[in-house]
């Protein structure tokens, strides 16, 4: 199976580990590192409907404890018949790790529907180069 379709499947198999039975929509990440490794995620919801966590972050840090640093792609699968896009606050996450060109694949109940630039969904990204020359260094 090729790197990409490996993504996909991980995504895939993230979504149905998903704890969602506030919104009954669950969701799957996955994001593939410099190093081609893959780490996956899923929505993770509670009671206090507004403390859940999404799948895009749930991936994030797996990929963080296992040391990893550069997110080259990262797949999204919904609940809905629609493909989706990460929330405000996951593309400024994904963003902290994300590799020059890092791709944003949107996956529909058949296959992948569009392919994106992370930098698309979040044009003019404050990231952690704005933060060099603060006041606080
Ligand atoms: N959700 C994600 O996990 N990722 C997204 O990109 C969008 C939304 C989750 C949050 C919540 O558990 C459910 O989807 C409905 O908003």
């Amino acid at each position: 199976m090729d790197p990409l379709t490996q993504l996909f499947e991980a995504a895939l198999a993230a979504q149905s580990a998903a704890y969602a039975p506030y919104s009954k929509f669950p969701v799957g990440a996955a994001v593939m590192t410099a190093s081609g490794a893959i780490f996956s995620g899923c929505n993770v919801e509670n009671a206090a409907y507004p403390n859940g966590i999404c799948a895009e972050t749930a991936a994030i840090a797996a990929m963080a404890i296992a040391g990893e640093r550069r997110i080259t792609d990262i797949a999204v699968v919904g609940g809905g018949a629609l493909a989706i896009t990460p929330c405000g606050a996951c593309r400024q996450r994904l963003m902290e790790f994300a590799a020059a060109g890092a791709q944003v694949h949107l996956l529909g109940r058949s296959g992948v529907h569009e392919t994106v630039r992370l930098t698309e969904l979040l044009p003019r990204a404050f990231g952690p180069g704005d933060l060099t020359g603060s006041a606080g260094e």
